[in-house]
């Protein structure tokens, strides 16, 4: 198997609007200090592109987690590899993900932090797949709606090749 990738959101694209995010989050966060969370792996480079725009003292953590395995589809088998470190209780947290498909892995994430008793927890994501939902989920923030179709780079991976890419691309498998 091998696989065609063609350009769908460019570089130029995903940076405009991760710069519109920054400004609502710097007006909505204005001296409150936020905590983001960012999802690892897939969220490193929207999360690095998102917080050098942020202009209020904040906290950053991380947490691992493994869901898709090597398919194209989500196995709705959602592991937490590492927790967050940070003692988010009476804060207000930002969850900073790649991708929202069916939703299962931000339900599970959600369900892990709030038991730290949060003062908020809200969402950010750079993609949105809304067609796939099998939850409630519905983000806070989101940079694009996209369509049902595999994505990879800017962080995003298949195989966990491809993250490297400076845009975002559709990625087809050919035989
Ligand atoms: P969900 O639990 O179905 O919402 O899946 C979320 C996770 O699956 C994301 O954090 C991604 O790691 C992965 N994922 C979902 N759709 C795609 C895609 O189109 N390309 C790459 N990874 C994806």
């Amino acid at each position: 198997m091998r696989e065609k990738i063609e350009e769908y959101i460019s570089n130029e694209n995903l940076m405009k609007e991760i710069e519109k995010l920054a400004a609502k989050l710097n007006e909505d966060y204005k001296d409150r200090n936020p905590v983001f969370v960012i999802i690892l792996k897939g969220a490193f480079i929207f999360a690095a592109e998102l917080i050098k725009r942020i202009n209020t003292p904040l906290n950053v953590d991380f947490m691992v987690i493994s869901s898709y395995g090597d398919s194209t589809r989500s196995s709705g088998n959602v592991r937490i590899e590492e927790d967050i470190r940070i003692n988010i209780e009476n804060r207000d947290v930002i969850i900073v993900e790649d991708i929202v498909d069916t939703g299962q892995t931000i339900v599970k994430i959600k369900e892990k932090l709030s038991v730290n008793n949060p003062k908020s927890l809200k969402l950010a994501t750079l993609l949105n797949k809304p067609s796939r939902r099998v939850t409630e989920i519905v983000p806070d923030y989101s940079c694009f709606e996209i369509e049902d179709k595999f994505v990879v780079g800017f962080g995003l991976d298949y195989r966990q090749f491809y993250r490297n890419l400076p845009y975002i691309g559709i990625l087809t498998e050919v035989e």
